[in-house]
């Protein structure tokens, strides 16, 4: 293994030319080209009203190609789409593991792909029950009282949640809680979702161990605290070694806690959020339950409440209707029900039903000891890595780290971590998050995930390590990575702050 690792061929330091002479669509369009020929409208036609027209001068001229300049088009896009079904994808914080093919096929069946949720209830059955259970399981799993289905991310889970946090103080008239305590180790989300939700978060440090600084935590706790959201296992890929005093000083000063479960694949089938004393957590499906992510979305942030903020979930929620008040002789088994505090709705119909299709599959795929072998495999795999790189890339924390581990970037002299994120490319892989957490310095959080095999792991050590030795040999090559995709080193905070979204020919 020491060899192979040591002889990784190495990539590229060189622009590749050939990429860049290849014609881009508009480049190809002549006048009169076509890829598709529409048959002519049998229907009568509607003129729109005028003010309805988009003006003449604001529709760019599209390109005008033929079919197959078209397919080659969208296919060379789709081949320079980085994804987890072409390459090793250890993108730290989200979880890119594999989505398996069984999920598409069972979501793409007519009776979940084609149903409508207009519907009349009597024809949904089906559907609602597939609701009703994968939030059976996710209740399971997670050790609550109950969920709702709901939110259609992460972030939109933890303002469910959040807001069912106020709307429990502001129903026993408690007014005065203004704050929410925020560890420093949580996502970024996190503080972003207190503001939104109007309180002011406030930040509890790190000890030297990586888990909350307990005298910090308790010294902020007081009747103006709504409650505390932290994330477990945390930002650093570390477990919350005192879970259970942090949730107790919290409760003693009557505040709430929301846990962040969007890293829920390190504990799967092994610690149950619900028995830790949190009281409302959120899961990223699209994370933990294997639906595809990236790009945007869309995503699955279900929230699961224990039995003091159940009543407060977002409504309608699918139940059995045990009151035998039916259609006919064909009674409808599942019904809709609103919980009597509910915050009300947080997305049109019942969240991102192909999505909540594609976790339970996997659920169900998986079964009780799969889930548990998904959490162990996810933590050995990480602790693997960490300790295949950690010579050349030490892990800022020396505890065993649970699903991903954050290490270090800054041990080369006239090189940062965004120079080795973007020499990674070079070598096939995506780079892992950079820069995040912010309470380590230059830091590479690398997440491999379960689905990933030995020999993956092996590789992408070798990659590191051959980038390291180009580091400290050669840095220069660094700087001007990577040399393999179309475009080399972008201007990424010009690309954030003024993007150009559309097409111009
Ligand atoms: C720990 C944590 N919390 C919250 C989120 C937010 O989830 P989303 O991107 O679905 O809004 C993420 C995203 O990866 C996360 O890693």
């Amino acid at each position: 293994m020491n060899e192979r690792i040591e002889n990784y061929p190495v990539a590229p330091t060189e622009p590749n030319p050939g990429r860049r002479t290849i014609p881009l669509i508009h480049e190809r369009s002549r006048a009169g080209r076509r890829a598709i020929h529409l048959p002519k409208s049998d229907v009568p036609s509607y003129g729109f009203e005028e003010s309805l027209l988009r003006p003449e001068h604001d529709v760019p001229e599209l390109p005008q190609v033929s079919e197959l300049d078209l397919v080659r088009h969208y296919t060379r896009l789709s081949q320079t789409n980085f994804s987890i079904d072409t390459n090793f994808y250890p993108l730290g914080s989200c979880t890119m593991k594999y989505n398996p093919k069984i999920n598409e096929h069972v979501a793409n069946m007519r009776g979940f792909a084609e149903s409508h949720p207009l519907s009349p209830v009597e024809s949904q059955q089906g559907n609602l029950e597939l609701l009703y259970r994968l939030e059976r399981a996710l209740i399971d799993i997670s050790g609550f009282e109950a969920a709702s289905l709901q939110p259609a991310a992460g972030a939109q889970g933890e303002l469910t949640g959040i807001l069912m946090i106020r709307a429990y103080h502001q129903q026993r008239g408690d007014t005065k809680r203004t704050r929410v305590l925020v560890p420093d180790s949580a996502h970024g989300t996190n503080p972003a979702t207190c503001t939104m939700a109007g309180y002011e978060a406030v930040e509890i440090p790190s000890d030297s161990e990586g888990n909350v600084d307990l005298e910090a935590l308790r010294a902020e706790c007081d009747e103006s605290v709504a409650g505390l959201m932290i994330t477990n296992p945390n930002t650093a890929g570390l477990f919350e070694q005192q879970i259970l005093e942090v949730t107790k000083a919290v409760h003693e000063c009557g505040g709430l806690v929301y846990g962040d479960g969007a890293n829920m694949n390190a504990i799967l089938g092994i610690v149950r959020p619900g028995d830790l004393g949190i009281d409302v957590m959120h899961f990223n499906l699209h994370k933990t339950f294997s639906t595809p992510h990236g790009g945007g979305g869309p995503g699955a942030g279900p929230v699961a409440a224990a039995a003091v903020l159940a009543d407060y979930l977002p409504g309608p929620r699918v139940v059995p209707d045990e009151s035998g008040s039916g259609n006919g002789d064909r009674l409808p088994l599942f019904r809709f029900d609103k919980p009597k505090h509910s915050i009300g709705r947080v997305k049109a119909f019942f969240g991102n039903f192909g999505m909540l299709v594609r976790a339970y599959t996997y659920i169900l795929r998986h079964g009780k000891t799969g889930m548990r072998r998904i959490g162990e495999n996810a933590v050995l795999n990480a602790n693997y890595l960490k300790h295949l790189v950690a010579d050349e890339f030490p892990a800022k924390f020396k505890r065993s780290c649970m699903h991903e581990f954050v290490a270090t970037g800054a041990i080369f002299e006239g090189v940062h971590t965004m120079d080795i994120a973007k020499r990674m490319i070079d070598y096939g892989v995506h780079p892992p998050t950079v820069y995040f957490p912010l309470i380590v310095k230059e830091a590479l959080m690398i997440e491999p995930t379960e689905s990933e095999s030995r020999e993956t792991l092996e590789e992408f050590a070798a990659v590191l390590k051959a980038i390291a030795r180009e580091a400290s040999e050669n840095p220069e090559i660094l700087h001007n990575a990577p040399y393999t995709t179309p475009l080399s080193r972008l201007d990424e905070v010009s690309a954030a702050r003024s993007p150009v979204l559309c097409y111009r020919g």
